[in-house]
């Protein structure tokens, strides 16, 4: 099914690698301009150079979502690069996991900054170009749709043991799509979620001795489940089987789409059947 997004211009955080890396090239397949972050340039910038090789329109911004005035910068540079924002996607974050006897006040935070506060920044630093350019076309009688998809996990809805920052700053997203919708459908912006279920990514690989860390301010924090936690998963999964980060996209690509353009405030859960 062909999407048309021409003219729309889209902001796809944490979109160097994984999940974030599909819809972005999802979205400029389907015409729009994609601004990515991440908070390495490295595979930002990787990500840009796929996209413009097959002919789409894409820059990047590296750097931490989590940082207080990264938020209007990012914000900025989509508008500045692109001339407008149309689809933002909440969708960069990892894992820091622990039982809540070994959790610390800093990786409990660190798990609401990125999974919620950075998210609510965004959409708060792009609420004057929203409010102000929707003003407009409302006048001129016209109805554009615009798009915020804040991706969360079924760790989010439904728990998980060993993720009490993770599921919290999960759940805490639902609560800002579901009053976003609220707050935005008079000027024509659907804000839905997407939670996902096991993806094939760098966050569910494995963990080993030796495998992938994210680098937080400094700090190496392992991300990666353990293998026998992997087949579990994959066994009570009805689909049996992870999905891939093209699947994953796919649900959020319906939710940038006009194919959603009546439904928002909504949770979809992209995770082959499967629910904690
Ligand atoms: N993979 C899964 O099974 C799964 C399940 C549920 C939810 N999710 C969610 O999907 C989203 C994407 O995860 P993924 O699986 O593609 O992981 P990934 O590690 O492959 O990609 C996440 C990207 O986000 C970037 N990122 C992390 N912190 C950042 C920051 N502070 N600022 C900017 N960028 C940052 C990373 O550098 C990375 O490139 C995350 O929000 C994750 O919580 C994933």
């Amino acid at each position: 099914m062909h999407v048309d997004l021409d003219s729309k211009v889209a902001l796809v955080t944490g979109a160097g690698r994984g999940i974030g890396r599909a819809i972005a090239a999802h979205l400029a397949a389907s015409g729009a301009a994609v601004m990515i972050n991440d908070l390495d340039s490295g595979p930002a910038a990787e990500t840009e150079g796929a996209i413009r090789q097959s002919g789409g329109r894409a820059a990047y911004l590296a750097g931490d979502v989590t940082a207080p005035d990264f938020a209007q910068k990012l914000v900025d540079a989509a508008l500045q690069s692109f001339g407008g924002l149309d689809i933002i996607v909440n969708n960069a974050g990892y894992t820091w996991d622990n039982v809540i006897q070994k959790t610390t006040d800093e990786q409990f935070q660190a798990m609401l900054d990125i999974h919620l506060v950075a998210p609510f920044r965004i959409l708060r630093a792009a609420s004057a170009h929203i409010r102000e350019t929707a003003k407009r076309e409302i006048a001129e009688g016209r109805r554009v749709m615009r798009k915020v998809v804040n991706i969360t996990s079924i760790a989010g809805t439904d728990g998980n043991p060993g993720q009490a920052g993770y599921s919290s700053g999960k759940a805490g997203v639902i609560g800002l799509t579901k009053t976003m919708a609220k707050e935005w459908g008079r000027y024509n912006v659907n804000v839905n979620a997407v939670g996902f279920g096991l993806i094939e990514t760098r966050l569910t690989q494995p963990l080993t001795q030796a495998g992938a860390t994210i680098d937080v301010q400094g700090r190496q924090i392992a991300v990666g489940v353990q293998p026998k936690m992997l087949e579990a998963l994959k066994a009570v999964c009805p689909l049996g089987r992870a999905g891939t980060p093209e699947e994953a996209a796919g649900a959020v690509l319906f939710f940038c789409s006009p194919l959603s353009d009546y439904v928002t405030g909504e949770v979809l859960i992209c995770g082959g059947g499967m629910h904690f």
